[in-house]
């Protein structure tokens, strides 16, 4: 994959259709321009904010309505991380399209009576998350409320104001005030609308086949696409790529973008397991009944993973195909022993997830390839599996050390890191020393000794050998307890 710094060259444009606060739009861009920038400087509408431009804060907090699985969605999503070109096919929700200085909305009303603004900066933010949360769940509990609202910051007001309009919302409201009549008009005509889409983007794709982004109609345009630029840059959700751009300002010169393939949207259960399509969110993996069924942990560590509006479009297949040594999923999926079912035009194969990681930021991935899917086989129930993470901070927090362990009925164990090494590894030691007897203690010490792990901002390599030992010793609790 080429990230070279920006050179100087001809872009090409892409023209893609989506509805814009109940308005259809068809409207060029430019290749790569996020979402937050076309709504501010193409589109001239102010209301969404700017503060971080890497997803930390959720000022730029806008509203994604697409079908899916039969239903339509409203999802948060931070725009400055959600490339525009992914609009293509949806209904994009500004705060603008909710309420207006002289009829506020209920939530922007119950800011209002609740103290809930001081310089308003990060009202807009909040607003577009309470809109999706309530418009998915008319009466949501604390906890949703709290994961719905823990990517947006505010600096000024204090949250307590901000929670109590979000808990009046949440029981005194009736839902059909909260979701505007032109939205829910707007539905039938979305499940139509992401079927003609499919054929927009093929004719866009193809009459911009050698521009910058790349939108796929399908798998064997993906494959196609890939096989004629093979050196492209995939993009799933783009939550790490965007920050690239936005933050380290890389280039990328080709990005094919697989994200709308309902082909790679989908989860679904064979005998090998549990099959998650490289295009489905953190998001989905949460709210499917297979998942929550046969893979609990995953669900529970999925919670721990950025923010709500990332885990929207972010994806467990970009989480592997990023290869970070810290990324959360990994050691998770190593202990289930997870596959990947990789593509290409000419070829499809399977690859254990641990022979995928060739060194640091380095995949057995070759060029021209995709990850298409991950199998994760569905664990016995006797199994005990966990996963612990280590962060400054419960949400949007990257960790310092990630863990997962499993034992199985017969005492066969595995346990495996993320920030110890320059990959995810399992530990030998603990899979050597491991029985129903051992002393957990020395066993944690030993595995401690077994990694050299770096001194970096999250933390030292002492700090790090502690986490070692303190989550072999929480483990042990679990376990035993
Ligand atoms: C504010 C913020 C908080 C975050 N918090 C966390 C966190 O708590 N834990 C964590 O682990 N990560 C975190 N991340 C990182 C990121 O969100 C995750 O790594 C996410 O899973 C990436 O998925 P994506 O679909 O957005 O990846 P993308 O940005 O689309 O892609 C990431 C990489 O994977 C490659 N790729 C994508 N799809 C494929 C495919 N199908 N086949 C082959 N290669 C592919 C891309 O080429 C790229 O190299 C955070 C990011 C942000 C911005
Ligand atoms: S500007 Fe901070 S999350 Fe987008
Ligand atoms: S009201 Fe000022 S940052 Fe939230």
């Amino acid at each position: 994959m080429t990230q070279e710094q920006k050179p100087s060259g001809i872009y090409r444009y892409n023209r893609i259709s989506f509805y814009l606060n109940g308005r259809f739009q068809e409207i060029e861009i430019a290749p790569g321009i996020s979402t937050l920038d076309l709504i501010t400087k193409q589109l001239h509408l102010q209301g969404t904010k700017c503060s971080c431009n890497e997803g930390d804060c959720g000022a730029c907090t806008v509203v994604i309505a697409q079908s899916r699985e039969g239903s339509i969605v409203y999802e948060a999503i931070t725009s400055c991380l959600y490339p525009a070109a992914k609009l293509h096919g949806k209904h994009l929700i500004t705060v603008e399209g909710l309420g207006s200085p002289e009829e506020l909305h209920p939530i922007q009303q119950a800011l209002l009576d609740h103290h809930g603004t001081q310089c308003g900066y990060c009202t807009p933010g909040f607003v577009m998350s309470l809109f999706a949360l309530l418009a998915s769940v008319p009466h949501p509990d604390q906890e949703s409320i709290l994961a719905a609202l823990e990517g947006n910051l505010c600096r000024c007001t204090g949250y307590q104001s901000i929670l109590a309009a979000a808990e009046e919302l949440s029981l005194g409201y009736d839902p059909s005030t909260i979701v505007p009549a032109w939205c829910r008009e707007l539905e039938p005509k979305l499940f139509a609308f992401d079927q003609i889409a499919q054929e927009v983007q093929k004719s866009s794709a193809s009459q911009f086949f050698i521009a910058n982004y790349l939108l796929p109609a399908d798998l064997s345009e993906l494959k196609e696409m890939l096989a004629q630029h093979p050196e492209a840059t995939l993009l799933a959700g783009g939550t790490d790529i965007m920050v690239q751009v936005n933050v380290l300002r890389k280039h990328f010169d080709t990005v094919i973008d697989l994200g709308n393939l309902s082909e790679l949207r989908q989860i679904k259960m064979s005998r090998s397991g549990i099959h998650i399509g490289a295009a489905v969110s953190y998001s989905q993996i949460m709210d499917s009944g297979i998942v929550n069924c046969d893979l609990p942990e995953l669900v529970k560590l999925c919670r721990l993973i950025a923010s709500k509006q990332i885990r929207n479009f972010g994806t467990l297949a970009g989480n592997i195909g990023n290869a970070s040594p810290i990324g959360d999923s990994l050691p998770l999926l190593l202990v289930y022993g997870a596959r990947l079912v990789l593509s290409s035009q000419s070829f499809t194969h399977e690859c254990a997830l641990r022979d995928f990681f060739i060194g640091y930021r380095l995949t057995a991935l070759d060029t021209s390839e995709f990850i298409r899917e991950i199998i994760i086989p569905i664990p016995p129930r006797t199994a005990f599996i966990k996963s612990l993470k280590t962060a400054k901070r419960r949400a949007v927090d990257i960790s310092s050390v990630v863990s997962a362990i499993r034992i199985d009925e017969d005492g066969k164990a595995a346990l495996a890191f993320g920030g110890v090494a320059a990959q995810p590894v399992f530990s030998e030691s603990f899979a050597s020393g491991y029985n129903t007897d051992a002393d957990w203690q020395i066993l944690a010490e030993q595995v401690a000794q077994e990694f050299t792990p770096l001194s970096d901002v999250r933390g030292s390599a002492d700090y790090r050998k502690q986490m070692i030992i303190n989550h072999i010793l929480q483990y042990q609790e679990a376990h035993n307890g």
